[in-house]
């Protein structure tokens, strides 16, 4: 079948919260995609809508074992439907397992810049963030851990958990068997608990794939938890749906009890029937999807190297959001993504929420029609003047 990714979909007026802009204004800001998501996923959620019966309703275990064929076929790691939860997104299981199995005071360890959201679960629940700052390399525009930071703050009694972006949003990186292996050893040797948010795994644009850090080791992840959901992936993040991969039981049972407790646990039958085909059916939509997004990646490139050299592209191959390095102008990000929607209407995300080096970066999502991008890049040449 071939998918038209070149539709235009009017989202303004439509309660999305990116679209919640002035008429003059185009967002490239947080991550949902301006496409329709795959048809064969409409078509379950029309088939399930036109049953007519929406009352209470459990997870079907082809939920669990959609997704245990679907990591077994796409990354070849084998998760077994018992170590799964449905949980109702990344970030309330993620603020679920931050209450359950830390304490308030204790540390949390982040690689910054990173995801904000995970600086408000952990500090909203009372724990303290403890950035350990990705190493960047402006010449080859590279970020690397710097593990001496990372096994001293590991080693910390206070820190008693880690959470991991893999891949990472907003730098856009996959990490490296290698570069994990070297994370699980070092939260094992100092009893961290690892949870790895795997939400962009499955929009890794180009080789290297990502490595599900469960694909590792298993007698290294006796304490890890992963995320993972079609959300991103399918652009079904208003449905609400994402699965924890836990390994170990007393964690599961932990986190399971801490999710009931404290979260609207209950599925709704649009996030269980839309994540069943998605997975089941959403392969060959997903491999257009990515061959589009390449192409605008490249776009992007061309232009930034030929219009505005002073904003350089950090060559990630993971997720739809381009991490630009501003280095090279003297404004903060705040001031520059001020000046771009000022002088122009396009707004971009300002680097500095994601902490670390990110106040002199601005992030761009690349999830949109050529037409749109295209229109956004003319805009920014035309705010380039005024940095
Ligand atoms: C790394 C990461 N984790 C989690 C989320 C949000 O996940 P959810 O909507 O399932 O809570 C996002 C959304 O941008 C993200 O980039």
């Amino acid at each position: 079948m071939i998918y038209n990714f070149d539709q235009i979909i009017n989202r303004r007026n439509t309660n999305s919260i990116k679209w919640k802009v002035n008429s003059h204004e185009l967002p490239l800001t947080i991550a949902d995609m301006d496409f329709s998501t795959a048809p064969e996923i409409i078509q379950a959620l029309n088939d399930k809508i036109a049953t007519g019966v929406f009352g209470y309703e459990d997870i079907p275990s082809s939920y669990f074992t959609a997704v245990e064929a679907w990591y077994l076929k796409q990354h070849q790691v084998n998760l077994p439907s018992e170590w799964q939860l449905f949980v109702t997104g990344v970030i309330p299981a993620l603020s679920s397992i931050v209450r359950r199995l830390t304490h308030p005071g204790e540390q949390i360890l982040v690689l910054s810049p990173v995801y904000d959201i995970f600086y408000h679960s952990i500090e909203n629940n009372g724990r303290i963030t403890q950035e350990c700052p990705l190493i960047y390399d402006r010449q080859k525009r590279k970020y690397q851990i710097n593990f001496e930071d990372l096994a001293a703050k590991l080693a910390e009694p206070q820190t008693t958990m880690m959470i991991l972006c893999n891949p990472h949003n907003p730098i856009g990186q996959v990490w490296s068997q290698e570069i994990l292996t070297q994370i699980l050893e070092l939260c094992k040797k100092y009893q961290v608990i690892l949870v790895s948010d795997e939400i962009h795994g499955d929009l890794v644009l180009e080789k290297p794939d990502y490595t599900p850090i469960l694909s590792l080791d298993s007698d290294l992840n006796t304490q890890t938890i992963a995320l993972v959901s079609t959300s991103k992936t399918f652009n079904l993040a208003a449905l609400h749906a994402a699965t924890a991969i836990i390994p170990n039981s007393y964690l599961r049972y932990e986190v399971n009890r801490g999710f009931n407790n404290d979260e609207i646990a209950e599925p709704n039958f649009a996030a269980v029937t839309a994540t069943i085909a998605a997975y089941e059916k959403g392969a060959p939509w997903l491999a257009s999807l990515k061959s589009y997004l390449c192409q605008n990646k490249q776009l992007v490139q061309q232009v930034l190297d030929e219009k505005i050299p002073k904003i350089r592209l950090v060559p990630g191959n993971a997720t739809y959001l381009l991490w630009l390095d501003c280095t090279d102008i003297p404004e903060s990000s705040t001031e520059i993504v001020t000046r771009i929607a000022h002088h122009t209407g396009l707004i971009l995300a300002d680097g500095s929420v994601y902490r670390g080096n990110g106040s002199h970066f601005i992030r761009m999502s690349i999830a949109c029609p050529r037409v749109e991008l295209k229109d956004a890049l003319s805009r920014l040449v035309m705010a380039s003047k005024f940095l």
